[in-house]
C-alpha cells in the first residue's frame, strides 16, 4: 500500500517528492518520509507520523534541498506508527537511504544474522533490515547497486526498494522483487523520477520506464541503466503515456479488469499488512471498535452483503465458524430487511462491501443500528458509508481502486478479511491457540506468492479455454464445501461480462435437477481442489463425463487422477482447504474476462450494470 517517490536533477528534490507523494496519499497515511541530498546541507531526513501535511508542516520548519531525494507515504506493516518506523531508513553507518514497499517474509532471519554482526536498529520495521543488509554489503563493495543486488537476492516476498547513498550523490538504484510493488522511472530532460505509481510524476514526465519482476534500474540525471538481480543487461523501450485519468491508471493492461486480476498478490499483503504477529500468533485489526469483552459476548453473527461480495458472506460463514465457533448467518441485503429478523444485542452485523455505498446493504445495517445490534463493516472504500456508519467498527480491505465492474480483487481480499476477522474472535473467544493461530497466519502470509503463482500458471491457460467455449450459451459450476461459493461466483463473472447463462450449484445437488442440462455441448467447470471433500466431488466429475459434458477441472497441483477424467485441467498449488476459495476463484476471473473479450463485450462497463448500486 505504500506511495514511493525519487527524483534526481536539477529541481529542488524535496517539491517533487512532496508533490509526488501527495498524488499517492491514499496508498498510505500512518506516516511520511523523505530523504534528500545536496550541498552543503549534506543528507536531510525528514520523517512525520500521520497525514502528510504533517510532514509539509514539519518541511516547512526545517526545510530541506537537493537535487536527489527519495520519499514514503506508509502504511504499517511491521511495527507500529511511529517516527522510528517511517521511513526512510539508513544503514548503520548512515551513509544509505531506503524505502521500501512490500513485505520482507525472513526479515527476522536477516535482522538476527545482522544483530550477531553487530548492526543495532532503532525501528521495529522489515525495511531497516534492507538498509543494514545493504550497508552491509556496501562496506564489502563500496559500491551501491552491486551492495543492493546483493541485499535483494536474500529477501523473500514482494518488494519496491529505493535507496541512494550520500557517497554516491549522482545516482538512485531502484529494484522490484515480485509483483507487490510496482516501480516506474519517469525520463525527463537532464532529470528522472521514481514513482511505485505513474499519477506522482505526471506533472513532470510522460514518458515512462516500467520495472519487471527481479529488475534493478540504476538511475542518474540523464540515464537508465537496467539489468536483472543476477546481472543480466535489460534493454526496454520507454512508454509514452497518452495521459488521461483512466488509460494511464490502466497501465499495459487492456482493461481494467484484467489489471486488477493481476493486482490480486499486491492487494492480498496490503489487507495483512500491520496485522498479524506471526511471532506473538495475533491479529490486530486497527479500526475494530469491538475489544475482547464485545467479542467474547457475540453470539450470532448476520454477514449481510450483495453479489460478489454474498459470494464472501458465505466463505465467511465456513470462515468464522471454523475459526471461531459463532454461528454465522448470510443473508442478501435486499432480503435482510424485508424479513423481519430478529437480532437482539448478543448478534453482530457484519456488512461485507467493496464500494461501502450499495443500498441493500446499508439498508441492514440500519436495521442492525435499530435493533441495537453493532454493525463491522468489511469494506473497500475508504471513508464510504458503510465505514461511516459501522458503529463495530471498520475492517478496512485496502484493495486499492476497483474499477473494473466486475469484482475480482474485491473479492479475494474480502476472502481474507474474513479469516482476520475470524482469527481475531477466536483469538478474543480462545478458541485457537496462538501456535494455531501461528499456523493460519503462516498460510495467509504464503497466500499472495501463491496467487501470483496461479496468475502466472493460468491466465493463457484460460485464454486457450475460451478459445474453445466462448460460442456456449450455456454454463454449469459445480463446486462443494468451501468451493460452492466459488461455483456461484465462477458463474456470476461468467454471466455478467459475457452474457452467457451460466448457473452454480453445490455439486451434491446436481442429481436433483441440473443434472438433466448436461450434454455434449455443456461446459461444466468443477472445482475440485484436494480438500476434505474431493472423492466426493471426483464422482461429481465422473457423473457429468458419464453424461458426455465437458469437463474443466480446477485442480490441486499434481492431481493426475483428476485431468484423465476431466476434459481440460487447471492447477493451483495447495493451501489450507479454507483459503482454497482464494485460489481456485482466479482462474474463472480469466476464463470469464477472456470470454468476454472473444465476445466482443464490454469487459470493464457490462450492460445494464453499476459499480455502485446505491439504489434499492
Ligand atoms: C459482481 C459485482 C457485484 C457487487 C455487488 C455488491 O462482480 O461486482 O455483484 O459485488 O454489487 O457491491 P459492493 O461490494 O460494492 O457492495
Amino acid at each position: 500500500m505504500c506511495g514511493i517517490v525519487g527524483y534526481i536533477g536539477p529541481r529542488n528534490a524535496t517539491e517533487v517528492v512532496v508533490n509526488g507523494l501527495q498524488r499517492l496519499e491514499y496508498r498510505g497515511y500512518d506516516s511520511a518520509g523523505i530523504a534528500i541530498h545536496g550541498e552543503p546541507e549534506g543528507l536531510q531526513l525528514r520523517r512525520s507520523v500521520g497525514k502528510l501535511i504533517n510532514l509539509v508542516e514539519h518541511l516547512s520548519e526545517a526545510p530541506a534541498r537537493g537535487n536527489i531525494g527519495i520519499g514514503h507515504t506508509r502504511w504499517a506493516t511491521h511495527g507500529g506508527v511511529t517516527e522510528e518506523n517511517a521511513h526512510p531508513h539508513r544503514s548503520s553507518c548512515g551513509e544509505i537511504v531506503v524505502i521500501q514497499n512490500g513485505i520482507v517474509e525472513n526479515y527476522r532471519e536477516l535482522k538476527g544474522r545482522l544483530i550477531e554482526l553487530g548492526h543495532t536498529f532503532d525501528s521495529q520495521t522489515d525495511t531497516e533490515v534492507i538498509a543494514h543488509l545493504v550497508g552491509h554489503y556496501y562496506s564489502q563493495t563500496g559500491q551501491l547497486e552491486a551492495a543492493v543486488r546483493q541485499a535483494l537476492g536474500e529477501l523473500r516476498g514482494g518488494n519496491a526498494v529505493v535507496a541512494f547513498s550520500v557517497s554516491e550523490p549522482d545516482r538512485i538504484v531502484a529494484a522490484r522483487l515480485g509483483n507487490a510493488g510496482s516501480v516506474t522511472i519517469g525520463l525527463g530532460d537532464g532529470e528522472i523520477f521514481v514513482a511505485s505509481d505513474m499519477p506522482a510524476i505526471l506533472d513532470y514526465t510522460r514518458t515512462m520506464i516500467f520495472l519487471e519482476d527481479r529488475e534493478v534500474a540504476v538511475v542518474s540525471r540523464d540515464a537508465v541503466r537496467m539489468s536483472t538481480l543476477t546481472g543480466e543487461y535489460v534493454k526496454r523501450e520507454p512508454v509514452a503515456v497518452q495521459w488521461d485519468p483512466v488509460s494511464a491508471a490502466k497501465g499495459d493492461y487492456k482493461h481494467f479488469m484484467q489489471k486488477e486480476i493481476n493486482e490480486q498478490p499486491r492487494a492480498l499483503m496490503d489487507i495483512l499488512r500491520g496485522r498479524i504477529d506471526q511471532d506473538a500468533g495475533k491479529v490486530y485489526l486497527e479500526d475494530l471498535k469491538l475489544d475482547d469483552a464485545a467479542l467474547r459476548r457475540v453470539e450470532r453473527i448476520y454477514a449481510v452483503a450483495c453479489g460478489t461480495a454474498w459470494h464472501a458472506g458465505l466463505l465467511a460463514k465456513f470462515i468464522i465458524e471454523s475459526l471461531a465457533c459463532v454461528r454465522v448467518e448470510v443473508d442478501y441485503g435486499s432480503e435482510f430487511r424485508y424479513r423481519q429478523p430478529v437480532l437482539g444485542d448478543d448478534a453482530l452485523l457484519l456488512a461485507i462491501t467493496q464500494s461501502g455505498e450499495t443500498a441493500d446493504t446499508l439498508a441492514a445495517m440500519e436495521e442492525a443500528r435499530n435493533q441495537g445490534a453493532p454493525s463491522v463493516a468489511l469494506v473497500n472504500a475508504i471513508g464510504s458509508q458503510a465505514a461511516r456508519v459501522a458503529d463495530g467498527g471498520t475492517i478496512y480491505l485496502h484493495a486499492g481502486p476497483e474499477i473494473g465492474v466486475a469484482s475480482t480483487k474485491a473479492f479475494t481480499s474480502m476472502i481474507v478479511g474474513a479469516y482476520l476477522f475470524g482469527l481475531r474472535l477466536a483469538q478474543a473467544r480462545e478458541t485457537l491457540t496462538p501456535q494455531q493461530i501461528r499456523e493460519h497466519i503462516q498460510a495467509l502470509i504464503e497466500l499472495p506468492g501463491k496467487v501470483e503463482q496461479v496468475i502466472q500458471q493460468t491466465e493463457s491457460q484460460c485464454a486457450d479455454l475460451a478459445e474453445h467455449y466462448y460460442h456456449a450459451t450455456n454454463a454449469l459450476y459445480l463446486g462443494r464445501q468451501f468451493n460452492y461459493p466459488i461455483a456461484l461466483e465462477g458463474a456470476l463473472k461468467l454471466k455478467e461480462i459475457s452474457y452467457i447463462h451460466a448457473e452454480g450449484y453445490p455439486a451434491g445437488e446436481m442429481k436433483h435437477g441440473p443434472v438433466a442440462l448436461i450434454d455434449e455441448n455443456l461446459p461444466v467447470v468443477c472445482i475440485a481442489p484436494r480438500d476434505p471433500i474431493y472423492e466426493k466431488m471426483l464422482s461429481n466429475v465422473e457423473q457429468v463425463k458419464a453424461r458426455h459434458g465437458q469437463v474443466i477441472a480446477i485442480g490441486t497441483v499434481g492431481d493426475d487422477d483428476l485431468a484423465a477424467k476431466a476434459d481440460h485441467t487447471i492447477f493451483v498449488p495447495e493451501t489450507l482447504p479454507l483459503l482454497t476459495p482464494a485460489l481456485t476463484v482466479i482462474p474463472l476471473q480469466f476464463f470469464a474476462y477472456y470470454v468476454a473479450l472473444l465476445r466482443g463485450a464490454d469487459v470493464d462497463q457490462p450492460r445494464n450494470l453499476a459499480k455502485s448500486v446505491t439504489v434499492e
